[in-house]
């Protein structure tokens, strides 16, 4: 039976991590910390397990095997390379780390410790997605020429445990980067998953146009990120993230090839909608993408206990991630800058 910490009781650790755990056969819940001690010790008399009163005596705990780190963007670092080098897995929310030194330590930390390191980049284990790439490696629309990819909704002010105007979220400590953290991060990298190619180049505008804190100044992160990314293949497309959307979220993603165009989630039935140049379409009804609130079970806690029981690194693993959080750091150069940034992958 694999032992879990759950560093970070909000909302992600309880609608995604916690029920997951509790679901795998593999997996037992048996530690919490968070900073507000009372959400630790609600969840521990929910769940079994023993909350702490810091990280550092959870992770002195011996036998805990591995533990998800679900606290605020800017202490992703720090506690992640506490738990690998107290020999704990460790399972690490998005974003990675907020500075590249950071998610590079995060990967040599692995490596020296030979724990593993997994993101919570859940979109790679959507359904369509899965299916979509395994589409486009077999050729169904050509080579690639273009793409748009877009994750908008109408911000975390309303998602998160501690809700409003004042959400970490929105504070540049807490947060350090805004929409493009929360939400660019998962289409950056799908669009690695789903092409096998990486972004080579990137030309992006990070801003703050409408979400005000509850003093009414506008904060300090961004609400819009619109990147223009070149492929490793030469494909050139965009990629947009936003909070303000003020309706219906929008998760889809549509890649245009020689040979058609394939739209992902971007139809209310057909998760994976694919016209021809020949004239033909071809639909697949799998699965619906999942929203802030109708969340449904993402399979990272799986895949990460399945790597723990089987012995194999994750797929989803630090080094992996760290491709996808260069563009990250490159188009927020772009965007300081005014410049196309080309993207240095070591
Ligand atoms: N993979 C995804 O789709 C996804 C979705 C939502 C959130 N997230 C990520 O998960 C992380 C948590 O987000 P959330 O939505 O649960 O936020 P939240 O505001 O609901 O909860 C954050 C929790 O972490 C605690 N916390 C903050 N800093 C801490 C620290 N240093 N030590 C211990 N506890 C700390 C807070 O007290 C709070 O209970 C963020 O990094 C976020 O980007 C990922």
């Amino acid at each position: 039976m694999i032992k879990i910490g759950i560093i970070g009781c909000g909302k992600i650790a309880q609608v995604r991590h916690i029920p997951e755990y509790a679901a795998n056969p593999n997996a037992q819940l048996a530690a919490y910390y968070d900073l507000n001690p009372a959400r630790a010790a609600e969840l521990a008399k929910k769940y079994g397990g023993k909350a702490y009163p810091s990280v550092d005596e959870l992770l002195a705990v011996r036998d805990i095997d591995a533990v998800s780190v679900c606290t605020a963007n800017t202490s992703h670092a720090e506690i992640s390379i506490a738990a690998l080098k107290a020999c704990k897995h460790v399972l690490c929310e998005k974003p990675m780390a907020t500075t590249l030194p950071d998610c590079e330590a995060m990967v040599q930390a692995a490596r020296e410790t030979g724990r593993y390191l997994m993101l919570g980049h859940n979109q790679r284990l959507a359904k369509a997605h899965v299916k979509a790439r395994e589409l486009i490696a077999g050729g169904l629309i050509g080579d690639i020429v273009s793409f748009r990819t877009t994750f908008g909704h109408s911000g975390p002010e309303t998602w998160s445990v501690d809700p409003g105007k004042n959400v970490w979220f929105f504070d540049k400590n807490k947060a350090a980067m805004g929409a493009m953290a929360d939400l660019g991060i998962h289409k950056t990298d799908l669009i690695h998953f789903l092409t096998g190619q990486t972004v080579v180049e990137t030309t992006a505008r990070l801003v703050t146009l409408d979400k005000r804190d509850a003093s009414g100044s506008l904060i300090g992160v961004d609400d819009n990120a619109i990147c223009i990314y070149r492929l490793s293949g030469g494909a050139v497309g965009t990629m947009t993230a936003s909070w303000t959307f003020y309706g219906a979220e929008d998760n889809s993603t549509v890649i245009y090839g020689t040979q058609g165009i394939l739209r992902l989630y971007d139809d209310p039935t057909y998760s994976i909608k694919v016209t021809t140049r020949a004239g033909d379409t071809i639909l697949y009804e799998i699965d619906k993408i999942q929203t802030n609130d109708q969340q449904t079970k993402s399979g990272v806690i799986d895949a990460f206990i399945d790597c723990l029981v089987n012995h194999h690194e994750p797929e989803i693993s630090g080094a992996e991630v760290l491709k996808t959080m260069r563009v990250i750091f490159a188009s927020i150069e772009s965007s300081q800058t005014g410049h196309s940034v080309a993207v240095q992958q070591a």
